[in-house]
């Protein structure tokens, strides 16, 4: 009989990854020398899938793609079984099964993910992760596989560890975690004060538990399991178990010109490639790897492949407050709906982001971004600077490596404007109506839902035009955007059509 699990107990919030989307692990397989299958065209495995909220989105927007998934919780599996009804999904499975089982029948795949599964589970439960990796990848394949790192986790194991000590009494998963936000309010003031030379850590730590997910907070810092390692450690158990490593999705990570001058000099006299990523690992106190791992047999390259770099397609959900100046080599900043920014000075790098900025969610292949940057630079400045395609790549390779831009390998043009009678596309439509606070955006991101979007996103029926969804929407919205409400329903339906939620939207590969 299986017993119920802590995921039973304190669902994992089940979003999805963008990392994770095969469309990006792909195109980092291909630039490091992986003949990596066509993700519009592939087999998909997910270990500890939890209710699918990673896996259903690709699986909804991918049909010509098969996914699997499998996941410990039943509770966590019957939730996501139920979405893949209500959407009459027949490219997906999700099965409630523990990794340990046989997995012979389930066949061969191009692509298999473990998120948040390696580093939370014993030993012996590790290992058989890699090992389903070693079996199941297809010549080509690439696994995805996070986990805790050493040295930097230690610093998170600090708070971890009076968690733990002070949460020890208590048995109930509910409790445990009103007890821990108890602590984290009424330690984290003291803390910041008393701690000492860990003060400003810990008063970090604390701020960063206090908004992150309920289930985060449970599953990482309360549970029995959580291993951190070196990445030499895991590097090595891979090696040992028939698997390669490839690169990071952090692309950076890997690249020693992203260090200051004092890192990459001490990096100075390691050859090895392995030995050089553990030891920008202890210079960066790196506590989280988001690691790619392909067949032992199949040869990686150390560096990014330029050619490969040119035969991929980009995206960007990038926005500027400021007016780009493209004859100007002054720093101007991007930012991404998360709020990331990103800071650029070359005329071409400016160009190809505000480029990227208004295709979004379609992508662009290189050379037509290329050309699309150099016209504009050439328009509004300088015509030998927009020649300057060397520039242009290693400046966008650098983007790329930092997360401002996404690689992927198809070329995907979306039509983003609302129809007159807009509809929400199928997905977006049984998310909300199953009370999910955020939906997943064509480009694989949580789209979170404040109460007057969620409402309006569950009224695009295709039977209502502008001015009845204004009216239905007024009641709902406090009196002083009552006057505004046209705009705001207008700005919402555009937001949701750049995100991809609406029918008109999702379009065949083109
Ligand atoms: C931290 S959650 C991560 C869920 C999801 N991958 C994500 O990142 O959102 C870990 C998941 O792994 C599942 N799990 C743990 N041990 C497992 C095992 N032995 N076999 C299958 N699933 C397991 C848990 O039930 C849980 O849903």
């Amino acid at each position: 009989m299986q017993t119920l699990t802590s995921y039973d107990a304190i669902p994992y919030e089940s979003v999805p990854i963008s990392e994770t989307h095969v469309e990006g692990l792909a195109a980092l397989g291909r630039l490091f020398g992986v003949p990596t299958a066509d993700p519009q065209r592939c087999r998909v495995l997910e270990l500890g899938c939890a209710e699918g909220g990673n896996l259903i989105p690709m699986a909804f927007y991918l049909p010509g793609s098969h996914f699997v998934g499998l996941d410990l919780s039943q509770g966590q599996i019957a939730a996501g079984q139920r979405l893949v009804a209500a959407l009459g999904l027949g490219n997906i499975a999700l099965l409630h099964r523990d990794v340990m089982q046989p997995t012979e029948e389930l066949g061969q795949f191009d692509y298999i993910i473990a998120h948040g599964l390696y580093s939370w589970v014993p030993a012996p439960v590790q290992a058989r992760i890699l090992q389903i990796c070693a079996q199941h990848l297809a010549p080509g394949g690439i696994a995805y596989v996070s986990w805790n790192a050493l040295p930097g986790w230690h610093t998170r194991a600090v708070m971890r560890d009076m968690l733990l000590a002070h949460t020890s009494a208590l048995t109930n998963p509910a409790e445990r975690l009103q007890a821990a936000y108890r602590f984290l309010a009424e330690f984290g003031p003291g803390l910041a004060e008393e701690a000492g030379d860990l003060a400003a850590i810990l008063a970090a730590e604390v701020a960063y538990l206090r908004q992150a997910p309920p289930s985060y907070l449970y599953h990482e810092y309360l549970v029995e399991t959580n291993t951190p390692l070196l990445f030499r450690d895991f590097a090595a158990q891979a090696a040992r178990l028939g698997l390669r490593y490839v690169a990071d999705v952090d692309l950076h990570t890997l690249l020693p010109h992203t260090l200051g001058r004092a890192g990459q000099a001490a990096l100075s006299g390691i050859e090895d490639r392995l030995a050089r990523i553990q030891a920008m690992d202890f210079l960066r106190a790196r506590r989280f790897h988001r690691s790619l791992l392909t067949l032992a047999a199949t040869p990686v390259r150390e560096a990014p492949d330029l050619d490969a770099f040119r035969r991929l397609a980009f995206h960007a959900d990038l926005t500027s407050e400021e007016e780009i100046d493209l004859g100007s080599i002054e720093r101007q900043t991007f930012t991404t709906p998360t709020g990331a920014c990103y800071a650029v000075a070359h005329p071409l790098s400016k160009a190809a982001l505000m480029w990227l900025a208004s295709a979004y969610p379609s992508s662009v292949g290189y050379a037509d971004l290329f050309a699309a940057a150099a016209n504009l630079v050439s328009e509004y400045a300088d015509a030998e600077m927009a020649q300057n395609e060397a520039a242009f790549e290693r400046e966008l390779l650098d983007l790329v490596a930092w997360g401002a831009v996404k690689p992927v390998v198809t070329v995907q043009t979306y039509a983003v404007a609302p129809d007159e009678r807009p509809r929400a596309h199928a997905l977006a439509r049984a998310q909300t109506e199953l009370g999910a606070d955020c939906v997943a955006s064509i480009r694989h991101t949580a789209v979170h839902l404040d109460a007057p979007a969620a409402r309006l996103l569950g009224l695009l029926d295709g039977r209502h035009d502008l001015a009845a969804l204004t009216q239905a929407m007024q009641p709902l919205l406090p009196q002083e955007y009552a006057q505004a409400a046209r705009e705001g329903c207008e700005r919402m339906l555009w937001t949701f059509a750049r995100q991809g939620l609406l029918a008109g939207t999702v379009e065949s590969p083109g």
